[in-house]
């Protein structure tokens, strides 16, 4: 999940200085921002600072971040044209900075920490990729999938394979285990997710299954999508805070691993309804092997840091091997 960001000063203080792209192409800066919430809460694993957006970069797209506003992609992809002049993005041309980031942290980090790479899944970077940005109801994208099918399939495929080379690159840069973030993918009804969205995602994490790291494929609002996403893959199925976890394992069956769900707005109460939530989590997890406890979704920007550090070290301490 997102871990890094504005809710941390040191992060803070980096950002006053530097613009987010800029501290993205920076490995140096961007190992330190992957480390400041390592150092500061003690969590057991890394998860890389980079974005999902920067392969759409590589692909031709023009990114930029603008302040308050979120991403915004000036050149939003919304025809036949449009999507035959993207470019398979080549990971060492074109994110060579992200590999060497994950080079730097996997050198600094403590060995028994590991360490996360992760890319967008094809649908929710096709909605960035067609809306130009973030979106609500994700109307042309929708609007794209059903009215011109042969598009929508190029567009995935061209997606599916600058991401399947893109992980496969982290993983050979030093990233041990793999999160693709499908975060707006709830938005779809089963049947659509089956017919437009399932084949293009289990193209891609099917034969990375073969690297032998854990892949986490996570998505928000996809209580009934679940048994979908695990068909398309993952060894590790992400499920926000609207499902009850042991719901959601009971559906999903003993095979995979489940990570979440505390809901990060719980991180803004007092601290006795924090501890409530989280003890609910683990006792909704019962101690079965492969959960990994964390947020349901990313860190919220005003987030206070010291109830995130007491989440971790309640955790450690109720999970602690005797
Ligand atoms: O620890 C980490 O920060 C990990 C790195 C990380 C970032 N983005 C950096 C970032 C990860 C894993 C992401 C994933 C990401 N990016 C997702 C999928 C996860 C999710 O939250 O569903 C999505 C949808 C994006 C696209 C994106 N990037 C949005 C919508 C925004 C703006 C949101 C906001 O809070 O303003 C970003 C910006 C972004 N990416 C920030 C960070 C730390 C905020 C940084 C800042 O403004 O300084």
């Amino acid at each position: 999940m997102r871990q890094a960001g504005r809710y941390m000063s040191e992060y803070r203080r980096l950002r006053e200085r530097y613009g987010l792209l800029e501290m993205f192409r920076d490995p140096e800066i961007a190992a330190e921002v992957t480390l400041q919430p390592v150092h500061a809460l003690s969590v057991d694993a890394a998860i890389l600072f980079a974005d999902i957006l920067l392969p759409l970069e590589g692909m031709g797209m023009h990114l930029e971040f603008a302040a308050g506003e979120g991403p915004v992609i000036r050149n939003p992809v919304r025809s036949r044209a449009a999507v035959e002049a993207l470019r398979i993005a080549d990971p060492h041309e074109h994110l060579g900075y992200v590999l060497e980031t994950l080079r730097l942290v996997r050198a600094e980090l403590d060995a028994r920490l590991a360490l996360i790479g992760f890319a967008g899944a094809p649908f929710t970077l096709a909605s960035y990729a067609i809306e130009g940005g973030g979106s609500r109801n994700h109307v042309r994208t929708k609007a794209l999938m059903y009215s011109d099918r042969a598009t929508w399939e190029l567009l995935m495929c061209k997606l599916v394979e600058t991401l399947g080379r893109y992980l496969r690159a982290q993983l050979d840069a030093g990233a041990q285990a793999l999160q693709v973030f499908d975060s707006w993918v709830g938005c779809l009804s089963p049947s659509d997710y089956r017919e437009y969205v399932l084949p293009y995602t289990a193209e891609l994490l099917g034969p990375l299954h073969d690297s032998g790291a854990p892949l986490i494929h996570f998505g928000t609002g996809t209580s009934d999508l679940l048994l979908l996403q695990r068909e398309a893959g993952g060894t590790v199925l992400g499920v926000d805070w609207r499902t009850p976890l042991d719901e959601a394992w009971r559906r999903l069956g003993p095979s995979v691993g489940v990570q979440g769900n505390l809901d990060p707005v719980a991180l803004f109460a007092p601290w006795p309804v924090i501890e409530q939530h989280a003890q609910e989590v683990l006792d909704r997890a019962a101690g079965r092997p492969g959960h990994i406890f964390n947020l349901g979704h990313g860190i919220l920007p005003e987030t206070p840091v010291d109830h995130v550090k007491r989440l971790a070290d309640f955790v450690h301490e109720r999970t602690a091997k005797k």
